[in-house]
């Protein structure tokens, strides 16, 4: 998903700019260095399609429907990334660390309240709790992509079993994703890909995920002969689990929620490789975007130190913030206060970036409505065209919108 849109991101660049209030005020969005990448009001009143059938027909072919009939509505701060979550990492990346918390609740810069340990992964002692890594490395299916299923030490290879991942550099282009201990049952997953490993994400409004990790220069001459798709594009970012346990990657549109806004938040992302030491920060949803693939954008970015460890993460709360940012403060414990968590950011906060979402609202099309744009996105070859359609759709209260805006 992520590298196809890349092309596809610069080539709709400009009707975004067209209809984006915020960029019109702006003269060169990415001049500026920041500590924090700051995101407030996150969180709206929208709706996605989820996936109701997804089959390997055979090897290249696949059969999906994504339940139009049946929209998830979604409100309230956070949303619809207040969903269960999946952790993703891009290569060059050595993870050292992981974990997750949670709060009862959490605002910006609180100074009481702690947050609790629900997830943790330290690759040099090898310790592991309610962490599963897996990767796209099962059944192949041209349409549908690889199914997820357990990965080695390595990372890159398919274990028979959970395994921890080693103390290992995951090389340019490869992923790997960080799902709970706890497998799906019944349906509280959804529907998924039946020849894949299904786990739950992380759930959770006011939730925290926090990482150590190396992202070392990957300027090997075979890679820079070979200067593949994702070459020394260190990335981390969060996806609606329901995404990967479907497909991540499907040539059909209708095999993943992502397009029709079940939400992605990239926490720090090389995004090309003319700005490899530059890690942006971007939420792709409809709140107040009309194209997902180009999402919504914090106009700052944290320096990558290609030569030593990084640690920070994201927070997100229910006053609707999530906070960005890269700190050798940060601790792993198995509770961390928010003295600590303000201390961090304290001294950070001279050099805060924020953007502020709109307040929108967004209520599905009638059903007859939704089914003609739904027959035109089955008519689109892949999940970009049906990126577009999509973005259409949105054209239309986004005229509302800027009514609003003048
Ligand atoms: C796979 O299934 C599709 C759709 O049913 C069919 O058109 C195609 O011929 C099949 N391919 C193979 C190799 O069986
Ligand atoms: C982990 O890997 C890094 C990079 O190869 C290395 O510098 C470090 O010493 C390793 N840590 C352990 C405990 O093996
Ligand atoms: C996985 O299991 C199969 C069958 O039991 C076995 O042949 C294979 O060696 C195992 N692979 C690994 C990596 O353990
Ligand atoms: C493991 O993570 C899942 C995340 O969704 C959570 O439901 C579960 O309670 C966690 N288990 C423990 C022991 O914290
Ligand atoms: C470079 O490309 C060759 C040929 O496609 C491939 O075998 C090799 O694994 C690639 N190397 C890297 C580092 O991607
Ligand atoms: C690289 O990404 C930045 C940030 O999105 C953008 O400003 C710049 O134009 C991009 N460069 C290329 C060559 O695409
Ligand atoms: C963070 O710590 C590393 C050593 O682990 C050091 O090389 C780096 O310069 C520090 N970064 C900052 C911003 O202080």
């Amino acid at each position: 998903m992520k590298l196809s849109l890349l092309t596809l991101s610069s080539v709709v660049g400009f009707a975004v700019a067209d209809f984006h209030p915020k960029l019109l005020r702006r003269g060169s969005p990415y001049s500026n260095e920041a500590d924090i990448l700051q995101f407030s009001n996150v969180g709206y009143d929208g709706f996605y399609y989820p996936v109701s059938k997804i089959e390997a027909v055979n090897a290249s072919a696949c059969s999906c429907s994504l339940d139009v009939d049946n929209p998830i509505k979604f409100s309230g701060p956070i949303s619809p990334l207040d969903e269960e979550l999946s952790v993703h990492l891009r290569g060059p990346v050595n993870l050292r660390k992981f974990a997750w918390y949670t709060t009862s609740s959490y605002s910006y810069k609180d100074t009481t309240g702690n947050w609790n340990r629900g997830a943790y992964f330290d690759a040099e002692t090898g310790e592991t709790s309610n962490v599963t890594f897996l990767g796209n490395v099962g059944t192949d299916n041209l349409c549908l992509g690889r199914a997820l299923d357990y990965t080695d030490e390595t990372g890159l290879e398919i274990a028979n079993s959970s395994t921890v991942l080693g103390n290992v550099t995951i090389p340019s282009s490869e992923e790997i994703t960080i799902m709970s201990g706890v497998e799906c049952e019944g349906d509280s997953c959804g529907v998924y890909r039946s020849d894949s490993k299904a786990y739950h994400g992380f759930y959770g409004v006011n939730k925290m995920f926090l990482f150590e990790f190396a992202a070392p220069s990957d300027l090997s001459e075979e890679t820079l002969k070979n200067k593949t798709d994702g070459y020394d594009m260190t990335a981390i970012w969060l996806l609606n689990a329901q995404i990967p346990r479907t497909a991540q990657y499907p040539t059909n549109s209708d095999c993943s929620s992502w397009g029709s806004g079940s939400g992605e938040f990239d926490i720090f992302e090389i995004v090309n490789d003319t700005e490899r030491t530059h890690f942006y920060s971007t939420i792709h949803d409809f709140q107040g975007i009309e194209y997902i693939s180009e999402g919504i954008q914090n106009y700052a970015y944290l320096e990558r130190t290609p030569e030593s460890v990084m640690k920070g993460g994201v927070i997100f709360g229910e006053d609707g913030t999530a906070t960005v940012f890269l700190s050798n403060s940060t601790t792993f414990d198995d509770s961390i206060a928010n003295t600590d968590i303000n201390s961090w950011l304290d001294a950070l906060s001279g050099s805060t970036h924020d953007e502020t979402l709109l307040s929108i609202s967004v209520t599905p099309a009638s059903s007859t409505a939704v089914s003609s744009i739904h027959s035109a996105k089955s008519n689109a070859a892949a999940g970009a065209a049906g990126d577009s359609i999509l973005g259409h759709f949105t054209t239309i209260f986004y005229i509302i919108l800027g009514l609003l805006y003048v």
